[in-house]
């Protein structure tokens, strides 16, 4: 053997060890309930079913709806949303099988780490952290403009540079300086939600469930009341011509529409990063998961088929579509205040639980050593996991006070979708390397809707702008840093193998 040789094979070694190491699988042992006791287990079918409503129903449906039909689809902005319900559904079964399978609070990251390795399943859990936290700071930005609103109503105005953001996005995509300091009502009530999660998941679900409770009604009651003032003429043509724009109108316009529209589907999946607090997690969390998904869009179309029919979409383009569409019938006015309450408890509870879930991910990606293991601390009394809670607040209160909304939602919508993509991926190929676990919940026709469903959420991404993906590219490169500084070097699963 001479000297070339010899220096080569040490070195394909180390390649061989590094890729080993990179996409080390975690193993599967399924039920797995580890660390359960450190948490309460009280959730029943329904609190679930109402974290995923309460997650889901937010700024998508009380502001994006108006603006998606007035910029991209025109009345077809119902089309839209059933497109991105398509994608997001075959998501959901996919979530539902793993799940069921794996009731473990890391939801996508867990199930990643359990089929495609490590490093798919650290971008994966970095990448939920927008779904969670960055989504939570997102939806405060639109809560404090319907709240400052509410408050001009009753004359109480507030000084323009604590309500608003410092930043705000230019035409070409970059950040620019608007002269405020801080949007404080973000902040506070990012703040406040952390606050009560970390006192307790009990707490937490009965503020949830009143809050959905009292968007789920306002919303049907405007979509009942609105009936009567649906003119069909608005509705044609159901997908106005293109402008010659790409996006604007036509089929590009209702495709584009499909991946901003995306957003409000944003936390369908939030139940189970609560597997660890679910009473019958494997029987629970398909059922939660698939009917927060199924409720939700039936509220969207009902609502944004009552919106466009009430006014034409050109005027949609406003922060509150829905108080446009009351404004145009003076017999709905009695409806104004109780649809901006609505909004406001729907908006509340995106964030309350959206800072549930981001703990419990980073709880589970502690517990492998891929974060400090302080992360996954649970408080002896509360039993919640505080630290990272209290953590997760103060960076989302952070982001809230700083970043406008539209930055936060289109990078949010970008992570997701290449997230769901991963998890309908993974599916088969755990199917394929454990063919014969037990599955409670099974993705029917799974070779054909798996890939399916990681093609069509793959193709909304298209849709979106350069500034976003150059955002997805910095986020990721600051997650691999720290990988390659903490977790790498951590990893139990490493460690053990
Ligand atoms: N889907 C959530 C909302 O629309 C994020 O507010």
């Amino acid at each position: 053997m001479n000297d070339a040789t010899e220096s080569e094979v040490p070195a394909a070694a180390m390649r061989n060890s590094l890729w080993r190491k990179l996409f080390a699988v975690h193993p599967v042992v399924a039920p797995e309930r580890a660390g359960a006791e450190r948490l309460r287990q009280t959730l029943s079918v329904w609190a679930l079913m109402a974290i995923g409503i309460g997650a889901t129903i937010g700024t998508g449906i009380f502001v994006l709806t108006g603006t998606v039909a007035a910029n991209q689809s025109g009345p077809a902005v119902t089309l839209s949303l059933l497109i991105a319900a398509f994608g997001s559904g075959l998501a959901a079964l996919c979530y539902a099988e793993f799940a069921a399978f794996l009731p473990v609070p890391g939801s996508a990251y867990s199930y990643t780490y359990a089929t495609l390795g490590e490093v798919v399943a650290w971008f994966i859990g970095w990448n939920l952290m927008l779904e969670y936290a960055i989504s939570a700071s997102a939806v405060a930005v639109s809560w404090s403009a319907y709240v400052v609103n509410l408050l001009t109503e009753v004359h109480i105005h507030l000084p323009g540079m604590w309500i608003n953001a410092p930043f705000a996005q230019s035409a070409s995509g970059h950040l620019v300086a608007t002269g405020a300091i801080v949007n404080v009502p973000a902040v506070l009530i990012v703040l406040g939600m952390s606050v009560l999660l970390y006192v307790g998941i009990q707490e937490t679900a009965k503020a949830t469930n009143f809050m959905v409770a009292l968007k789920v009604t306002i919303i049907i009651i405007f979509v009942i009341a609105g009936l009567k003032f649906i003119d069909p003429a608005n509705w044609h043509p159901y997908i106005p011509a293109n402008t010659g724009t790409f996006g604007h109108f036509g089929w590009t316009g209702v495709l584009q529409g499909a991946g901003i529209i995306f957003f409000s589907y944003v936390g369908f999946d939030t139940a189970s990063t609560t597997a660890l607090e679910a009473r019958n997690p494997q029987r629970d969390l398909p059922m939660g998961i698939i009917g927060t998904l199924v409720i939700s869009t039936v509220l969207y179309v009902a609502m944004a088929a009552a919106i466009t029919g009430m006014v034409p979409f050109f005027k949609l383009n406003v922060d509150a579509p829905v108080a446009v569409a009351l404004d145009a019938h003076p017999a709905l006015s009695w409806l104004g205040m109780f649809v901006k309450i609505g909004a406001i408890a729907g908006m509340t509870s995106v964030i309350l639980t959206s800072l549930l879930g981001q703990p419990r991910i980073l709880l589970a990606m502690a517990d492998d050593g891929l974060l400090p293991p302080l992360m996954s601390r649970c408080h002896p009394r509360f039993k919640t996991p505080h630290v990272a809670t209290a953590i997760t607040g103060i960076g989302a209160a952070v982001i809230a006070g700083v970043f406008p909304l539209d930055v936060l939602a289109d990078l949010i919508s970008i992570g997701i979708l290449l997230a769901f993509a991963v998890v309908c991926i993974g599916v088969l190929v755990m199917r394929y390397t454990r063919p014969e676990a037990h599955r409670p919940f099974r993705v029917p026709w799974a070779w054909l809707l798996c890939p399916l469903g990681a093609l069509v959420c793959l193709g909304m991404t298209y849709f979106l702008s350069d500034a976003t993906w150059i955002r997805l590219v910095v986020w990721t490169a600051i997650g691999g840093a720290i990988y390659a500084f903490y977790g790498f070097h951590h990893s139990k699963q490493r460690s053990s193998a």
